[in-house]
């Protein structure tokens, strides 16, 4: 790779360049022949979208009670879908693969960071899971109790939301590099009532450690009963009778046999937590039947999934939606054999990622353009020194991938030839929404381009008009479908407020898209006070409430920067104590503090959350009634000259701070 096409992935230029670009990539005659998505695909939905959904339902599906109804959205925004139909989730991602003559397939190939490893086929997958529904089941979890997550990139993850969904029990993922404080609030608000861990994971050539937070999390004081504790690592962990059981005891005494409950397609399969616009976390909920619909339609059709021949690898964690969609759900009900690994690209070295491409003979990568432009910082060399001609499909997810990388993705790791495919969703719609279809579309580097089969998206201007192509405005989708998350947990006035009020009886994203000439989508970004730091969402409000719950800070604004290689980073402004600001000027203290309040976010947060940059200011740029003007600390935190300050109550602030800036860079 050039130093030139590292340059390029700026994304300044990147977002430039993105509605200048004009390439595209028709898909191959080869690939098209033998593709599993069809153009016809768009028409039979665009016909009956209700038709369409239903014979997916069935095709992809396992129901142990058929439905006869197809979408109920007379209690709008709450959809419900295929509901008086029956099934089991782990069910359709296991045992009907077993019962087909399939368990032999690989399910899982774990890739450990140390570089250990473990084959989990469809059968040995069957096991786990029933054992591990029974050991939860023996800890009194019953249907509807709900179960916090908190493990590393392990089989066991995986294990334990099969087993949750298998008993009818929501399981809550927390991602394992949040802090004790935020998987304290998130066990609290979905009243989780046992929490399966592990003693750690490994990372960066380390272990790194689990249960030290969940103990720390339930002495804040929580209604959790047992803590299920996989050993990973071997490191000592405190451990308190009868509350903590070890994984391995517990199912080496349950029964390998388990009967999966049968619920309602709307019975809720999980809570995952995001972040919103103010500092409380959301607890996005989804139910069963339309879910793994639209998971396995997506992770089928998007992919080009040849399940007797693919080998899929999506590199997202658990923690996250992709993970839920992408990992555990689509891949499994789809009978895929896929690689899950633990650790980080670079260790030992910083060709890991190729290196298990090449081990594993992937067809099928999914990741994240923050991942690829880390990559293409490192260079060519890495994948350069695999072979990596078993891959033929290439997925990009999290955030706008900027053309260069795009390129560089289908050039250097695709050989050149293998669809790369740019899939908008969010954790709130459950699934891919916008995406190419490989084999079908022909492909524009940087563009999400098309609404898939059987879902509805529009671009609306500040008054809710339709915008003409060519034109930018807000992202909406315009009607239900399959996945689509039915509520915040315990807050239905946040759901509609958030979602359903800017533009009436339509959904808001919260991204800002344009269409081009020809009417395909381009995402640019959030609208909202959401940033997205290497895909992971995190609200400003969230860390500026964590800055000023330090006993020496004032007031807190938070931007999200441009950076080059994770897409934004987290900078903030603070307003020290006065106090403080006294005894700091004799001490010169400046720069512990900064560490400290770095720290700080960290244990409130977790260690993604943590500010590149943190500086001090007298004064934050505000409005005469008192909003703190982001919008300029933006254009600073991205070396900008502020724009308009007119409306600023003290326009001298701006410079103050902008020399503050200049100070200490
Ligand atoms: C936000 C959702 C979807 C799983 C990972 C993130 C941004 C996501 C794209 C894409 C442009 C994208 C949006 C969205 N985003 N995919 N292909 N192009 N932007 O899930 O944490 O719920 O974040 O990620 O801004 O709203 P999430």
């Amino acid at each position: 790779m050039s130093q030139q096409s590292a340059d390029a992935a700026q994304p300044e230029a990147g977002l430039e360049n993105l509605l200048h670009e004009t390439r595209t990539f028709p898909p191959s005659p080869e690939f098209a022949a033998q593709a599993n998505a069809t153009a016809e695909m768009y028409d039979v939905a665009a016909a009956d979208k209700e038709a369409f959904w239903a014979d997916q339902a069935r095709e992809l599906l396992t129901w142990s009670k058929d439905f006869t109804e197809v979408l109920d959205f007379s209690g709008a925004p709450v959809a419900r879908w295929f509901a008086d139909g029956k099934l089991n989730a782990a069910y359709n991602a296991v045992d009907r693969h077993v019962e087909a003559g399939h368990g032999d397939r690989v399910a899982i190939h774990f890739e450990g960071e140390p570089g250990d490893t473990r084959t989990l086929t469809y059968a040995d997958l069957k096991e786990q899971v029933s054992r591990a529904a029974n050991a939860l089941t023996e800890l009194g979890v019953r249907t509807g109790d709900r179960v916090a997550v908190y493990l590393p990139m392990i089989p066991e993850a995986v294990i334990t939301m099969l087993a949750c969904a298998r008993i009818g029990a929501p399981h809550s993922v927390v991602f394992g590099g949040f802090s004790a404080e935020a998987l304290h609030s998130r066990i609290i608000d979905a009243d989780a009532k046992v929490v399966v861990t592990a003693d750690g994971g490994y990372r960066r050539g380390k272990p790194s450690s689990l249960k030290p937070a969940v103990d720390d999390a339930l002495d804040k004081g929580t209604d959790v009963r047992h803590v299920l504790v996989v050993e990973r690592t071997g490191q000592d962990v405190a451990w308190r009778e009868g509350r903590d059981v070890r994984w391995a005891d517990a199912l080496e005494s349950a029964s390998p046999e388990h009967t999966p409950v049968e619920v309602e397609a709307e019975h809720p399969l999980y809570i995952l937590y995001t972040s919103g616009t103010t500092g409380r976390p959301k607890g996005i909920m989804h139910t069963t039947g339309g879910y793994l619909t639209q998971c396995a339609f997506t992770h089928r059709h998007v992919f080009d999934l040849k399940p007797e021949t693919d080998v899929y690898w999506c590199t997202a964690d658990v923690g996250w939606v992709t993970g839920h969609s992408y990992v555990t759900y689509g891949p499994l009900v789809n009978g895929a054999t896929q690689v899950l690994y633990e650790g980080t690209p670079d260790t030992p070295d910083k060709d890991r990622w190729w290196d298990i491409v090449e081990k594993y003979k992937v067809s099928i990568l999914y990741t994240a353009p923050t991942g690829i432009r880390t990559c293409m910082k490192w260079g060519a060399e890495y994948p350069g020194r695999h072979d990596l001609s078993s891959l033929r499909v290439l997925g990009s997810v999290g955030e706008p991938i900027n053309p260069e990388a795009w390129i560089w993705y289908r050039d250097t790791i695709g050989g050149g030839k293998t669809p790369v495919v740019d899939t908008w969703w969010q954790t709130e719609t459950g699934a891919i929404m916008i995406s190419p279809l490989p084999g079908v579309t022909a492909a524009k580097p940087g563009s999400a381009q098309t609404p898939l089969p059987g879902i509805s998206v529009d671009v609306l201007n500040e008054a809710g008009e339709s915008v003409p192509d060519g034109s930018g405005g807000y992202l909406v989708l315009t009607e239900p479908w399959p996945s689509m998350l039915r509520g915040i947990w315990g807050d239905p006035q946040r759901f509609y407020d958030t979602y359903w009020s800017r533009f009436e009886g339509k959904y808001f994203a919260g991204d800002g898209a344009k269409k081009d000439e020809e009417g395909d989508i381009w995402l640019l970004g959030r609208v909202d006070d959401v940033m997205n730091i290497s895909g992971h969402r995190l609200s400003t409000t969230e860390i500026e409430s964590a800055l000023v719950s330090h006993p020496v800070v004032a007031e807190a604004a938070v931007v999200g920067a441009k950076d080059a290689t994770t897409g934004q980073a987290v900078v903030a402004f603070v307003i020290l104590r006065s106090d403080v600001v006294e005894a700091g000027e004799d001490t010169g203290e400046a720069s512990k503090i900064i560490a400290d309040l770095r720290n700080h976010v960290a244990s409130e947060i977790g260690p993604i959350a943590k500010p590149r940059s943190i500086l001090v200011v007298a004064e934050l740029p505000k409005t005469r009634s008192g909003k703190i003007m982001r919008r300029l600390l933006k254009d600073i935190a991205e070396g900008r000259e502020a724009g308009d300050v007119t409306t600023l109550a003290d326009s001298s602030v701006m410079d103050q701070i902008s020399k503050g800036m200049k100070g200490s860079s």
